[in-house]
């Protein structure tokens, strides 16, 4: 995989949303796989400001839902549904049909996953996944542990995710509900591209695992290990623990410009 040792979070948004504005010029109805959480924020700002500009077109551009949570009822602030409504189909001007994601509020959850899995291949795949990263290495909701093969499915969140995310439920981890619906780690898998971002001390540990550890369920991430095309973008503090920091920055200072993203 690339690692891309950025000086901080503004920078790393740019240099994704620039790679994702070159695919949409290649590709203007891409599928583009969307994260929630805080570290992605700086690529959608980026993204949209390259829209304002006339930088990049996202009038045909399509997205994906990574996860989801199970119980909230529709229209829930922080179903991620809503949320990214509010983070990146009205600042991006997208169109809200071109919206996939599963459905949190199902009462047959085993069905909503695999009806999403399959909406998923109906839409030609996922073009390009961004992904963060959990501190406890999940991607998407598929905490530590999950089968490397795993589709679309329940999850039941770790206490510390539940921690991690209780900020947006007004610091009251009761609020933050139990279960998800996650794309699986081979849902993940099958995207083109893979992009991860990671900024912060606090993601040092579960990115050292994820690039230079065994591909181990423990650290769920480290599956991307097994994909041909990754590219994880992380801040200097994400890449303290980094042991070949310094290949990864030699490696980018001298590739090949052709190569992009
Ligand atoms: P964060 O979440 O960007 O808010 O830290 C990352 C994740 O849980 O995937």
């Amino acid at each position: 995989m690339e690692v891309v040792i950025v000086p901080d979070a503004e920078s790393g948004g740019e240099l994704i949303a620039r790679g994702i504005a070159d695919l949409l010029r290649r590709k203007p109805d891409a599928l583009l796989g969307v994260a929630t959480g805080s570290t992605p924020l700086p690529v959608y700002e980026a993204l949209a400001a390259f829209v304002r500009a006339g930088e990049a077109d996202t009038s045909m551009a399509r997205i994906a839902q990574l996860d989801e949570y199970v119980g909230l009822p529709a229209g829930h602030p922080e179903s991620y549904h809503s949320v990214l409504l509010r983070e990146v189909v009205e600042p991006l001007g997208l169109r809200p049909d071109a919206f996939l994601g599963p459905d949190g509020t199902a009462s047959d959850v085993p069905a909503a996953c695999a009806a999403y899995d399959a909406a998923l291949a109906e839409a030609g795949g996922v073009d390009l996944q961004l992904l963060g990263i959990g501190t406890d290495g999940h991607i998407g909701f598929n905490e530590p542990c999950s089968s490397l093969a795993s589709r679309t499915r329940i999850k039941t969140l770790t206490h510390q995710t539940r921690a991690d995310n209780a900020r947006f439920f007004g610091g009251d981890i009761a609020q933050v509900p139990q279960h998800v619906i996650t794309q699986g780690i081979g849902t993940i898998l099958e995207a083109r591209h893979l992009v991860l971002i990671a900024t912060g001390k606090g993601k040092s540990e579960a990115v050292a695992a994820t690039v230079e550890g065994p591909v181990a369920a423990v650290c769920p991430a480290s599956a991307l290990q097994l994909h041909p095309h990754v590219t994880v973008v992380v801040d200097e503090e994400a890449a303290s623990g980094l042991r070949l920091a310094g290949y990864f920055r030699h490696a980018y200072a001298n590739k090949p410009a052709w190569q992009g993203l």
